[in-house]
């Protein structure tokens, strides 16, 4: 089946760009594994995509998006309340000055001074499970973006990630799933809805299966949206 692309209202405000000669940087966040980040960084070293990874960030510190982008060169942070307690950043590549008191505060403005210092002009959410701090919110309004595997508003918000998703499509009798990018809120899955993809849901799908399916696609459809997005 052919798939669809879906695409509604997609009015969002323009990144500002740094210099006509720079390209523009993308900071991702990512909590596991990472396949989503490695689409991005492949389709910016191939050129689909005109940007660049700056920074990427984890609130895992065992996620293997911290090793992905330390093999492509791209400083990579484990930031969570945890490692700015020990004031450890656990930079893989780029130190950072640590900050000692422990409080969600303390995580907010080490995350958002680590994405301003790497110059970060927009955000992907490529599979990230914490909720994002208002003062980034706020610093980067409009400019962050989150790719969910079902068809948003269906199948998203809290509780609704990784297999549990595919599990509630299949177990709900849907006979299609997709793809959906959106622009982030406070809310889970609850901002505007940019663009979409149709995936079909078939006969002795499991969870994995369809999990697989759909993952696949987000790979090839992330590149097509951040090109088209950031070629404007
Ligand atoms: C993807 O299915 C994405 O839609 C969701 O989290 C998953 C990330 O997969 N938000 P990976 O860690 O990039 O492999």
């Amino acid at each position: 089946m052919k798939n669809k692309t879906r695409k509604a209202r997609f009015c969002y405000r323009q990144p500002k760009l740094r210099s006509n000669f720079q390209k523009l940087n993308i900071g991702v966040f990512a909590s596991h594994g990472g396949s989503d980040l490695q689409a991005i960084i492949d389709g910016c070293a191939a050129g689909k995509i005109p940007a660049r990874v700056c920074v990427v960030i984890s609130n895992n510190g065992d996620s293997q998006a911290l090793q992905r982008a330390q093999d492509a060169g791209i400083p990579a942070f484990h930031l969570s309340a945890k490692s700015v307690r020990r004031g450890a950043d656990n930079a893989t590549n780029s130190p950072i000055s640590p900050t000692s008191p422990s409080s969600p505060d303390a995580l907010a403005e080490k995350i958002h001074e680590t994405l301003t210092a790497h110059e970060a002009d927009i955000i992907f959410l490529a599979g990230y499970l914490k909720k994002i701090p208002d003062n980034v919110l706020e610093t980067y309004s409009g400019r962050i973006f989150n790719i969910h595997p079902s068809l948003l508003p269906k199948f998203g918000g809290r509780g609704m990630f990784g297999i549990n998703v595919h599990a509630a499509v299949l177990a709900a009798g849907e006979t299609q799933t997709g793809i959906t990018i959106h622009r982030v809120t406070t809310e889970y899955d609850a901002g505007d809805i940019l663009a979409q993809r149709i995936v079909p849901v078939l006969a002795g799908d499991t969870p994995e299966i369809l999990a697989a399916r759909v993952l696949a696609q987000e790979h090839i459809f992330l590149v097509e949206f951040l090109a088209e997005l950031l070629q404007k």
